[in-house]
């Protein structure tokens, strides 16, 4: 079934139904009678303009815990590098098959370049409507060695930049945790190795049959995520079982706190569910960069946490068996995180 030319192939052949590989069980199709999707409500959205004033600290701290997503605006990340990297993200995908295969995981040159489709085909039930490019980021070098040049350098401009950012919400928020200083154990924990990827999700000949991305939470400290102005992620929201959309504000860039950061915080910055639909008219790219403890750090509640006497509730994990685990298994909600309880 598979083109080498990933879902964008099956897309582009016209077909006019979906293959069956790709049919999801009625519980994870986003439109199943079970599924409320409630409007009105929406994740906050932060002004970082003035991104020390305590009330700018105070709504970051607030949706963490509460939401575990938020959307920042007049963010340090120029709009210039955002739209550079979508460019490079639709020249990457639109490149011939036979070029993209060569980054795939039995060609690719390098460990950490991956171009794949679905998520974790051998664990999934049913397939996800989306292809992917995976960078993870060991120096400038690598990535000039093995990265695709036609997205290289815009991907590591957007790091860069991203990096500002990064380190202001992570200053906010370690600070609402009792934190004062980021020593460089601390800085490790919630930075320590940094991975982009590139995702596209193509027209869908029966999106409600099937997704883009299934439920999951992700597995980083915190995830800085562009997406274009189609649409279609949604989150769980903090009421219980609605889904809650994400629009699409250009300029915009949306926060989520990954499964690191909740067990890091012992609980107190949310790592919530989410999901992409699939779309039956038009191509969606996303940019999302994983933020994440380096691979050979220990997690567990940080000890300033632990200070007031709180108990913890997860116990200390070797990353790079908790991301393990999250990838041995297929995308149905958020259960890593019970491999640290
Ligand atoms: C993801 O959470 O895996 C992707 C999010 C998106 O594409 O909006
Ligand atoms: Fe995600």
């Amino acid at each position: 079934i598979n083109q080498g030319n990933g879902v964008k192939g099956l897309s582009e052949m016209g077909l006019k139904a979906l293959p069956k590989a790709y049919i999801q069980p009625l519980e994870e199709r986003m439109w199943a009678s079970a599924t409320q999707v409630i409007p009105e409500e929406s994740i906050p959205i932060i002004d970082m303009t003035n991104w020390e004033d305590p009330k700018v600290a105070k709504a970051v701290c607030d949706a963490a815990e509460k939401w575990g997503f938020f959307q920042i605006v007049n963010h340090a990340v120029p709009i210039q590098v955002l739209e550079n990297v979508q460019d490079a993200t639709h020249r990457f995908f639109g490149l011939p098959a036979e070029e993209k295969k060569k980054y795939s995981k039995e060609h690719s040159a390098s460990s950490n370049v991956r171009f794949g489709t679905s998520f974790s085909p051998k664990a999934e039930k049913a397939l996800e409507w989306k292809d992917f490019l995976s960078l993870f980021f060991v120096s400038e070098e690598e990535a000039c060695a093995f990265w695709p040049p036609v997205c290289r350098e815009q991907v590591l401009e957007y790091m860069r930049s991203s990096e500002v950012v990064i380190k202001q919400l992570f200053q906010i928020l370690m600070n609402g945790l009792n934190v004062k200083e980021i020593d460089e154990t601390t800085k490790s924990l919630l930075m320590g190795s940094v991975r982009t990827n590139l995702n596209y999700y193509p027209i869908c000949p029966n999106p409600e049959l099937t997704v883009g991305v299934g439920r999951h939470s992700d597995v980083s400290s915190l995830t800085i995520l562009l997406q274009d102005e189609i649409g279609g992620l949604y989150v769980k929201g903090n009421q219980g079982g609605n889904w809650i959309h994400v629009p699409p504000i250009k300029g915009s860039l949306v926060i989520n706190v990954g499964d690191a950061l909740q067990i890091l915080s012992n609980g107190r910055y949310r790592s919530v569910e989410h999901r992409v639909i699939a779309n039956g008219s038009k191509n969606r790219i996303s940019v999302p960069i994983f933020v994440n403890p380096r691979p050979g750090d220990i997690i567990g509640p940080l000890p300033q946490v632990l200070e007031n006497g709180q108990k913890p509730i997860y116990k200390q994990v070797l990353y790079s068996d908790y991301v393990r685990h999250f990838f041995h298994k297929a995308h149905d909600g958020k259960k890593t995180v019970e491999f640290a309880e």
